[in-house]
């Protein structure tokens, strides 16, 4: 980490947890009894999908799968892979993915098509925040949080290079030298 990066509070952790109330409701009215599965996508989901199950008073199933998709900077390579897969059948069932940060969308775009593959009854995406001035492909997020302008973030499991993951708010980097 540069001596000059400064970070700066965008979203503090009550607006994050009013903002997975929301989301938590309007989740729990659609998924009733419906058993669902929900995917996170790692790493930077696990936060919010641990705060979000735990709004969700109805029986589901959590999965991760981790995905290749950047290198250690602020870009996407563009290039995407599953490094960990799946471990239950996603046929048949309803799928909830969970994503920390829709960017260019080439990631969760790639995840949906995978899973689509996989004949699931129902194929939803939750994502906590978007930067839609970013996108290279079209995403539909069903349930979305926070929609932020085009500043890399962190904190609440979003990481910089593994860096800030701890973080109970999300912050935005500053510039260097700006
Ligand atoms: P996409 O494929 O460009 O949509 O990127 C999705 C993935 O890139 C996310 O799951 C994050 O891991 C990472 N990412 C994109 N933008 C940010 C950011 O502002 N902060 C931290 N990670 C990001």
């Amino acid at each position: 980490m540069s001596s000059q990066t400064k970070l700066h509070i965008l979203f503090t952790s009550k607006e994050i947890e009013a903002t997975i109330r929301k989301l938590a409701a309007e989740i729990r009215k659609d998924y009733q009894g419906k058993h669902p599965l929900l995917i996170g996508i790692l790493k930077g989901s696990f936060v919010f999908m641990a705060d979000l199950i735990r709004l969700l008073n109805f029986p589901l199933e959590v999965e991760f799968v981790r995905l290749s998709s950047y290198g250690g900077g602020k870009e996407s390579s563009g290039k995407i892979k599953v490094v960990q897969g799946l471990s239950s059948s996603v046929k048949g069932r309803d799928v909830l993915v969970i994503e920390d940060i829709v960017d260019t969308g080439l990631t969760t775009a790639f995840l949906l098509d995978y899973l689509r593959k996989k004949k699931p009854a129902s194929l939803k995406l939750c994502a906590l925040t978007d930067k839609p001035s970013r996108r290279q492909v079209p995403v539909t997020i069903d349930y979305l949080g926070f929609t932020v302008s085009n500043k890399f973030i962190v904190g609440y499991g979003l990481d910089w290079n593994e860096k800030f993951r701890y973080l109970p708010d999300i912050c935005f980097i500053e510039d260097e030298g700006g």
